[in-house]
């Protein structure tokens, strides 16, 4: 049995976690998330603050998460961290305090791609979100569509051409002046929105339509995000925003569905695995399971607390790489783009 303990500053979370177990067989034993809201002032995350937050929060953080999990760093087998992708300054809070606890105790370090985290998440919810699967990640940055064999080996099958799909939800918010981070928001909204109202057409669903065509994984929302913001400006947004809200949400969730469809169909994978901050929108999941349940796929969904940013999920993508016999080296730093470790293009 392995004990690690993870830290994740790769945005404006400042997170740690402790998790034991070996292989698939792991328990979270605690898991402290400090969210900074004072991003929420700007409508955005400011890099230079959301730094500055976690080197004021990093120590305590980490503090409460061994507590909770009634441990000391003399428990510890080996400490994971988010390397990338992120705000460089951010993750390097992160890494240099991992490395600086190495340097000072001798517990061995792993560097952790966040998305492979959210990839992981899932897992330490329900015992059977494990590969073979098809994973769709959805975050605030990332956009990916992956066929999963097993852990350590991804295959990608489609990407965002331009904005995630997180983006997309907060900068529609945005535009109908509501508050950072705007998917709950939208969300929330939608919830009351007429779905006749505003009929925004599916990107990259009817062209692209056939295996082996180039776009036929891919997703794209600028165009969507181009489409949204016309519409605004023909109409009184204060009473049409739940209606707008609606016809965004429609439109986004319905191609998330299709390529994952799509995917699930041609792979013949049984299981769909949900990630990433966009994976706590209720009605996504709801759709997701109800379409992919036509190919017989069942879809798992990460809870709210292990879709958004977390230490868990690093501490548990960690373990994997720390049992497959990685370790960082002292030269271990932070990156703002990163490829996942194992990931090749289909
Ligand atoms: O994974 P995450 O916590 O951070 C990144 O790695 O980016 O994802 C944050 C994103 C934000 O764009 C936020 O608006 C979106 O997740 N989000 C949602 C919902 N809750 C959070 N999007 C749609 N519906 C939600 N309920
Ligand atoms: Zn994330």
């Amino acid at each position: 049995m392995t004990r690690v303990l993870g830290i994740e500053t790769s945005c404006d979370e400042t997170s740690a976690a402790v998790l034991e177990g070996s292989g698939n067989d792991v328990h979270q034993r605690s898991l402290v998330i400090l969210s900074q809201d004072i991003h929420r002032v700007f409508g955005g995350v400011v890099p230079e603050i959301a730094s500055r937050a976690h080197l004021t929060s990093i120590v305590p953080v980490v503090e409460r998460a061994l507590a909770d999990a009634g441990s000391t760093l003399a428990d510890i087998d080996v400490v994971a961290v988010t390397e990338g992708p992120g705000l460089v300054g951010a993750l390097l809070v992160g890494v240099a305090y991992g490395k600086a606890l190495a340097y000072a105790t001798g517990i061995p370090v792993v560097g952790v791609h966040h998305m492979e985290g959210h990839l992981f998440a899932t897992s330490l919810e329900h015992a059977d979100a494990v590969p073979p699967f098809i994973a769709l990640l959805i975050s605030g940055g990332h956009t990916l569509l992956l066929d999963v064999e097993q852990w350590g080996s991804y295959r990608v099958l489609g990407t965002t051409r331009d904005d995630a799909a997180g983006e997309a939800f907060d900068k529609i918010a945005k535009l109908l002046g509501m508050p950072y981070p705007g998917g709950p928001h939208i969300e929330r909204a939608a919830a009351t929105g007429d779905p006749t109202r505003f009929r925004f057409s599916r990107p990259m669903v009817r062209t692209n339509a056939r295996p082996g065509d180039g776009d036929f994984y891919d997703l794209s929302f600028s165009g969507l995000k181009t489409a949204v913001r016309l519409a605004t400006q023909k109409v009184d947004i204060e009473s049409e925003r739940a209606n707008i809200a609606r016809g965004f949400q429609d439109a986004l969730i319905d191609t998330l569905v299709e390529k994952t469809l799509r995917a699930a169909r041609e792979s013949g994978r049984a299981r769909v695995v949900l990630g990433g901050g966009v994976a706590c929108n209720r009605t996504l999941v709801s759709r997701m399971r109800e379409r992919l349940a036509e190919v017989g796929a069942t879809v798992y969904a990460p809870s709210a607390r292990l879709a958004t940013d977390n230490a868990a999920m690093i501490a548990r993508a960690g373990l994997f790489h720390f049992e497959s016999g990685e370790r960082a080296s002292s030269a271990l730093s932070a990156a703002a783009s990163l490829p996942i470790p194992g990931s090749r293009s289909a």
